[in-house]
């Protein structure tokens, strides 16, 4: 350890498949809503490394839990029995919408979609799919069909050929899209990457009566608004629309790599032994780092401080020249500027804020770990105020 960051990056970029492009620093240590680089230069995180720091970057309930676990059984699969796993499956049904009664453990997003795909095309019987125009829901083939938006799809045409896609936030596209052959309505109920796009309360409520009425299951890709991210445990809590499944990943580790599906028990019901699987799928340590971030959320009261430090973001943005409208709730915001997006956020990089952008190249994406306050994040909006008038 103790490598300068140019030969960091010089050896990264020599040894690692080239599909990322990254921001130019390597992140060493990571503290709540801060990181440091390896020149020993802080950064407030906005960006939450990708959404994955939902209860901030090392919380010491996690890191204890973990240590303590690397310490005892790093791991073993679901062909045994686990304490640990047992603590975490009962403690993410607990806040999960009364009506769902089983977890599935996995290790990603993608997984977790493509698991979900499975259970609705066994659960009907069908297997076409509506999704939604602008979605992202992975890049494994089954989750890479479901997702509409931009390149990610196009580059590999072609994919699988049950999906239906439709606008989101049309409700009469969806009756249209909708018949007795689809097997699942799927969406993310804030399109994040697409530019944090969310709909009236009214269009979920819409959705959750077509897909009833034609047999569809309902799944919420909840890989970015889940675990407190809008203020509530799921998005459906505050507006009472429950879907049959949600997928779950990005934070809910606490860092660590782990997927998730809560199942609705209509659904839990039918499914037996062999029907899916996953070697790593809540191995103890993942399972350790679940239990540990669901009781940091209760006990730091981060959906309250979702819920708070958006407010205060949304009201200071709107007072900025810049800021032409802020989407989205709680701490996944969109916020759409006059400006070039990616310019905004390298101007940010180098006065130490990580934000991010998004498909729309003027909407700059927040996702900041829940834990963060008005006070740690109004040096992002003085920046933000000083680069408009720039
Ligand atoms: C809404 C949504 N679904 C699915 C995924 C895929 O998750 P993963 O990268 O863990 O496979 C992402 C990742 O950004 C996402 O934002």
């Amino acid at each position: 350890m103790g490598m300068k960051f140019d030969e960091i990056k010089e050896m990264e970029e020599k040894y690692q498949l080239g599909t990322y492009r990254k921001l130019s620093l390597a992140v060493a240590r990571g503290e709540g809503v801060y990181v440091w680089d390896t020149e020993g230069k802080r950064y407030l995180d906005l960006y939450g490394g990708h959404a994955v720091a939902l209860v901030g970057h090392c919380h010491p309930r996690v890191v204890k839990a973990v240590s303590d676990q690397v310490k005892t059984l790093v791991f073993y699969s679901n062909v045994v029995y686990s304490e640990v796993r047992a603590l975490a499956s009962k403690a993410i049904v607990e806040v999960a919408p009364s009506s769902m009664d089983r977890v599935f453990f996995c290790n990603s997003g993608a997984e977790a979609n493509e698991t979900a795909l499975k259970i609705a095309r066994r659960f009907t019987g069908k297997t076409r799919v509506v999704a939604m125009k602008e979605g992202f829901h992975g890049r494994t083939i089954g989750a890479l069909s479901a997702t509409a938006l931009g390149h990610y799809r196009s580059d590999f045409i072609p994919v699988l050929d049950a999906f239906d896609f439709i606008p989101f936030g049309d409700a009469g596209a969806l009756e249209s899209a909708v018949s007795d052959q689809t097997a699942a309505v799927m969406l993310e109920p804030v399109q994040s990457m697409a530019g944090v796009e969310i709909a009236d309360d009214g269009y979920y409520k819409k959705l959750r009566r077509i897909s009833s009425a034609h047999g569809a299951l309902l799944i919420f890709d909840e890989i970015q608004t889940g675990f407190g991210r809008t203020g509530e445990w799921f998005f459906g809590d505050r507006i009472g629309v429950v879907p049959d499944l949600i997928t779950l990943a990005k934070g809910i580790g606490g860092g660590l790599p782990l997927g998730a599906v809560l199942i609705d028990k209509r659904v839990s019901k039918t499914i037996g032994y062999g029907e899916h699987g996953s070697t790593f799928g809540g191995g103890p340590v993942a399972a350790s780092a679940l239990f540990a971030t669901i009781q940091a959320i209760r006990e730091d009261k981060l959906l309250e401080n979702a819920r708070d430090t958006g407010e205060y973001l949304k009201t200071e943005l709107q007072k900025i020249g810049i800021v032409k409208a802020v989407k989205g709730r709680g701490l996944l915001l969109g916020i759409e500027i006059t400006k070039k997006a990616s310019d905004c956020r390298d101007r940010l990089l180098e006065r130490g804020i990580i934000t991010g952008t998004s498909a729309k190249p003027d909407v700059l994406r927040l996702l900041p770990p829940l834990v963060l306050t008005p006070d740690e994040a109004k040096p992002f909006i003085e920046a933000l105020t000083e680069y408009g008038e720039g």
